[in-house]
């Protein structure tokens, strides 16, 4: 895909086709860009006729309209204009790509970035429009021989106003990226746990680093031991892959600058260990490095858009299976910082590696620390698939993830970490338990991460509904790179 953003000059423009929205009242959306009368006098004939109703979802060709160059029309139904939102216009721009590639077209014009949305600017609908676009055309088909179908590619303008140019170029430079980003994501995610190991994530760190001029450290087990991360050296025993723990850094910001550091559960994947998984959709577990995917995504994302910031990385990737040496309910394990934990279910087992990454992030004196973990099925019982769960001991962080979330399209929803569920944990036998019963699963999870996060601010992203879709549609769906990315650009101004 190729997206260029033009100045209005539509009576010269070439192209295979023209997209244009259209609302239920049958009103054209071209904004204030130049279409001839002829051109519009002999749309608005055409509907006439009845068979496109601008309901959403609707559509219809026309060929060789007068007054334009252009010799196919794509008309996308928009609903009705005072109800359009974020979700209806992406769904409009969803149904155009699932309308250009039945047709015979490779250059595109559009227009449909003109429609007004509430709350949203041009920026806003550039942003979301190449989004749509790069998430509607994905696919991940690398691994198949036979059947694959050929993907296509569009070459496609926006045309905008004159005076839109430059928020629009950067608009589109700024989607781009965090397309490539979330791509990126969605791939790790995607490819099998035979294949995407924590030695190959450790790999693509690497090659990100390389691309980007980031500094890559991929820690190996006995640097781990000497670091003393007895809870993460706990979960990858009972594995005959080496555990890695990798640190990105993206120093592009002020020296005096704190970093903001992104902590991602990087379990390539999860059985459950001992306390082991049922059958049944346990091919799902590929997902648990999810998290770590998200943070290789913002990275890359970040490296594009050479952002003058300070970010790290941190990633602690493992599998979690059962095994001889495996890890057994009832072992006590302590952790980097000297507590220790009761591991009473060893299928608990995303909060033992984060807790030393969370300990770990202490030497860098942040300004805040984000952890992104497909941690419970709790919180897809809380949440659904709609909202990533989030837990922060800071409200102003809080508030700006869930900021962050809503201009994204990404969302976050806050929930409780108060003390009142503290006591879940309690063990008999050691600090703690990494548990705490069925009651509030997601919450007393994130309580457990909370002991590791005293020393700063810190925000915990429950992402297991939203990281990605089972069924027919299975995948991953590249989240929250969106909402992270957008923290991370609200942060520079
Ligand atoms: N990776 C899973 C969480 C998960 C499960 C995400 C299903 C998405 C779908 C995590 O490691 C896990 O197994 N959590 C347990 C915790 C329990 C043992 C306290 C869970 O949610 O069942
Ligand atoms: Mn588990
Ligand atoms: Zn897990």
């Amino acid at each position: 895909m190729k997206f260029s953003i033009k100045s209005d000059q539509l009576d010269k423009q070439r192209s295979d086709v023209l997209v244009m929205g259209v609302y239920d009242s049958l009103k054209l959306c071209y904004d204030k860009l130049s279409l001839s009368a002829s051109t519009i006098s002999h749309i608005a004939s055409i509907l006439k006729h009845g068979d496109m109703s601008g309901k959403a979802g609707s559509s219809l060709i026309l060929y060789n309209v007068p007054g334009i160059k252009i010799p196919k029309i794509l008309l996308i139904g928009l609903g009705k204009e005072k109800e359009l939102d974020g979700k209806k216009y992406r769904a409009a721009v969803r149904a155009m790509i699932h309308e250009l590639k039945r047709m015979d077209v490779k250059t595109i014009t559009s227009l449909l970035q003109t429609a007004s949305i509430k709350e949203a600017d041009i920026a806003w609908n550039i942003e979301h429009f190449i989004s749509e676009v790069m998430d509607a055309s994905y696919e991940f088909a690398e691994l198949k021989t036979v059947n694959r179908k050929t993907k296509k590619t569009f070459d496609i303008f926006l045309i905008v106003d004159k005076k839109s140019q430059k928020i629009a170029e950067a608009a589109s430079k700024k989607a781009f990226a965090l397309a490539k980003g979330i791509e990126l994501t969605k791939t790790l995610g995607n490819l099998p746990p035979n294949i995407c190991t924590p030695t190959y994530l450790g790999k693509k760190a690497q090659e990100i680093g390389k691309e980007h001029g980031m500094k890559i450290e991929v820690l190996d087990q006995k640097q781990i031991e000497k670091l003393k991360m007895g809870s993460f050296l706990g979960v990858a025993k009972g594995s005959r892959q080496p555990p890695k723990f990798i640190v990105l850094q993206h120093s592009k910001g002020k020296k005096t600058q704190k970093p903001i550091i992104l902590v991602g559960k990087g379990i390539t994947f999860d059985a459950g260990g001992i306390s082991i998984k049922p059958a049944g959709d346990m091919d799902e577990m590929k997902y648990d490095m999810c998290g770590a995917a998200s943070v290789l995504g913002t990275f890359k994302t970040i490296g594009l858009l050479n952002l003058s910031v300070n970010v790290i990385g941190i990633i602690p990737t493992c599998e979690n299976l059962p095994d001889g040496l495996a890890l057994k309910p009832g072992d006590i394990l302590t952790s980097m910082s000297g507590q220790t934990i009761e591991v009473l279910n060893t299928d608990a087992e995303g909060r033992l590696i984060l807790c030393d990454a969370l300990t770990y992030a202490e030497r860098f004196n942040p300004d805040v620390v984000i952890d992104i973990a497909t941690l419970t099925g709790a919180c897809v019982i809380a949440l659904g698939h709609h909202a990533s769960g989030l837990y922060s001991n800071d409200d102003r962080l809080a508030k700006d993830l869930e900021s962050a979330g809503q201009i994204s399209m990404d969302r976050a929803w806050r929930m409780p970490l108060w003390e009142d569920y503290q006591s879940q944990l309690d063990s008999n036998f050691a600090d703690m338990a990494n548990i705490g019963g069925r009651a509030g699963g997601s919450i007393t999870a994130a309580c457990f991460l909370s002991r590791f996060a005293k020393k700063y601010k810190w925000a915990h992203l429950d992402i297991a509904g939203t990281a990605w879709k089972s069924g027919k549609a299975k995948g991953a769906t590249g989240r929250p790179v969106g909402l992270l990315t957008q923290y991370i650009l609200s942060k520079m101004n």
